[in-house]
């Protein structure tokens, strides 16, 4: 009970405890929906964590699985151990063999005008599952939590839902086969959404969001529910003009695992309301340029690159914060080498460059001091320009009315 604690409180706790909470004698690492911390420079220890939060590593079996079943090598993040943790992806790849629907869910907050690279990450995951599977896609659009969690009116929360949904199709969801949703539009409109968050509440004492969210008497109300309209769209019959009115389509949610909460919450609910357990998929946590001990996050802006900042801004952010894992002069660099475990600049390719032996080739050069810090720094900033230029370009040609449409409930086309 101790130990779910440490992992589940609330961030403005955190910071003031983190000395306290022991967990094995070590400080554990602190990863909940609204903070990331390690004191590790290296990062979050993952393996413990799967560990304590009770799910699986994806390993080298599922991998090939994955490879089987869908016919196809799997996306690099999958294969660099980016997704690295699941909860009942080996029963969605048997839905899938016996030709059996599935859909998948994600969402994001907006709590700012564009997304960040590390908002990226379970997108283009998501985009890859979509094409690759085949299957509907749900986008969840938490405009609420934004509005209930932070210093933003309703009507603010909302405009930032749309434009952040511009970034999301601009990813280049197939629109016959995904619905985008606000939750302060969607909620008002859709008596079967109401009726399932209502279904989860019911189901959930005030006394288990407290120990899983780590609330407190102080906290409004509306934080206290709102774990169950994040659950809510984990159910097939939240959405009845989607799915054709079939309430018993199984869900696989692809995110980085600080939502997990909510998803264990969601799968402790589901038999109790009739519906079926969420199978997931997790990420790991794109570092915020100052290293790998906190995450890229939006209310930080020099942590982050985000989708809407200029080729400068990208170059100046990536020269002035990406800890360097490289010596203190090139002389102790040429005689010690980098370290690759830290180097946030590395860190990144791992996650754009898609060309394994290149990734390969820079880091035995890094580590062997024989690269500088400053190369690796020019080859990150020359994948990133160009990715996040497209992004903007595509970005600024996405209409209202095609945001509209991608909001529009309608039913999804599946054909399998
Ligand atoms: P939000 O907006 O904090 O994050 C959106 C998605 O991005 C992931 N994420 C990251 N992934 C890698 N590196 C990072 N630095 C990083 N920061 C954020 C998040 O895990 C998430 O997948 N409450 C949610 C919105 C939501 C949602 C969902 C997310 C509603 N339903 C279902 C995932 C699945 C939120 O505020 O996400």
């Amino acid at each position: 009970m101790r130990s779910e604690f440490v992992f589940t409180r609330m961030a403005e706790d955190a910071a003031k405890e983190v000395e306290n909470l022991k967990v094995d004698g070590e400080v554990a690492d602190v990863v909940n929906p609204w903070e990331v911390t390690t004191s590790s420079a290296t990062g979050v220890d993952y393996d413990k964590l799967v560990e304590r939060f009770g799910s699986s590593k994806i390993d080298d079996e599922l991998i090939a699985r994955i490879e089987k079943v869908t016919g196809k090598p799997v996306h690099h993040l999958v294969r660099r151990g980016i997704f690295f943790s699941h909860r009942d992806m080996h029963t969605i790849l048997t839905l899938y063999e016996q030709k059996k629907p599935f859909y998948l869910y994600t969402g994001r907050g907006p709590s700012s005008t564009s997304l960040h690279l590390g908002h990226l990450i379970p997108f283009i995951f998501t985009k890859w599952l979509q094409e690759t599977f085949n299957v509907p896609l749900v986008i969840q659009l938490t405009d609420d939590e934004k509005f209930l969690w932070k210093d933003l009116s309703i009507d603010e929360a909302y405009r930032l839902a749309r434009e952040n949904a511009k970034d999301i199709i601009a990813l280049g969801f197939d629109v016959n086969k995904t619905f985008i949703f606000s939750d302060l539009e969607y909620m008002g409109q859709s008596r079967a959404f109401y009726r399932t968050v209502c279904r989860v509440q019911k189901c959930v004492t005030f006394n288990q969001v407290k120990g899983i969210f780590g609330f407190g008497d102080s906290d409004c109300i509306g934080k206290i529910s709102f774990p169950a309209i994040q659950a809510a769209p984990s159910f097939s019959s939240s959405f009845p003009e989607i799915f054709n009115k079939k309430a018993d389509i199984p869900c696989l949610i692809p995110c980085a695992i600080d939502q997990d909460p909510y998803f264990r919450m969601t799968r402790d609910v589901a038999p109790r309301i009739g519906g079926k357990k969420p199978a997931l998929l997790h990420s790991m946590f794109f570092p915020a340029l100052q290293g790998a001990q906190t995450k890229m996050s939006a209310s930080d802006p020099n942590s982050s690159i985000f989708l809407t900042d200029t080729n400068n801004q990208i170059k100046n952010k990536i020269n002035k914060y990406a800890f360097s894992g490289g010596g203190a002069t090139v002389e102790e660099h040429k005689e010690k080498g980098g370290n690759c475990d830290v180097d946030v600049s590395y860190q990144y390719l791992t996650f754009f460059m898609e060309d394994d032996a290149k990734l390969a080739e820079i880091k035995k050069t890094y580590t062997s001091g024989e690269l500088l810090t400053g190369y690796l720094k020019k080859e990150l900033i020359g994948i990133l320009q160009p990715l996040v230029a497209a992004h903007r370009e595509r970005r600024q040609k996405i209409t209202e009315e095609e945001v509209t449409q991608f909001m529009t409930p309608r039913k999804l086309i599946y054909d399998y």
